[in-house]
């Protein structure tokens, strides 16, 4: 009987930490706002989620041939929720430059929804 109660909580505990988990948002925050900076692009990525299929996409910042702006920071809001945002790396350019790329990846079978913003000054 004690050790019924005992498995009961400790299940309840696993069951309790992996919800938190499952429920987090993905979102991410690169680099920081500093006075005078300004929104230079936002745009939002949506894609469906497809059976056992990773979506990827880049969002590029300036447009080409465009100049860009001193980037000072680079918010991702992950709109999914529920913990089945995908995820967002920088894989060019970013804080302190004056072009970005940034990769936007879903988990495998689930879809983007991410409102991307990028301040430069
Ligand atoms: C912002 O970036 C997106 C993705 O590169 C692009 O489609 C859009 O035209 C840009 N908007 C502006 C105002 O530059
Ligand atoms: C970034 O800055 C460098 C040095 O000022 C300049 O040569 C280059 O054209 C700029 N690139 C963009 C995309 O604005
Ligand atoms: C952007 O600003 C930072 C901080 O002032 C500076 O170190 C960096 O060289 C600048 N980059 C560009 C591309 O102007």
């Amino acid at each position: 009987m004690k050790f019924a109660t005992g498995f009961v909580a400790v299940l309840a505990a696993i069951l309790a930490s992996s919800y938190l988990v499952s429920a987090q948002s993905h979102n991410y925050f690169f680099g920081a706002r500093v006075p005078y900076d300004s929104l230079v692009n936002q745009t939002t990525v949506i894609q469906t989620g497809s059976f056992l299929r990773v979506r990827s996409v880049n969002v590029d910042y300036p447009l080409k041939g465009q100049r860009g702006r001193n980037i000072t920071a680079i918010y991702v809001y992950d709109r999914l929720g529920n913990g089945r945002g995908g995820f967002a790396t920088i894989t060019s350019g970013g804080i302190g430059k004056n072009f970005t790329r940034i990769n936007l990846k879903s988990q495998r079978g689930n879809g983007l929804n991410f409102q991307v913003e990028v301040y430069g000054r």
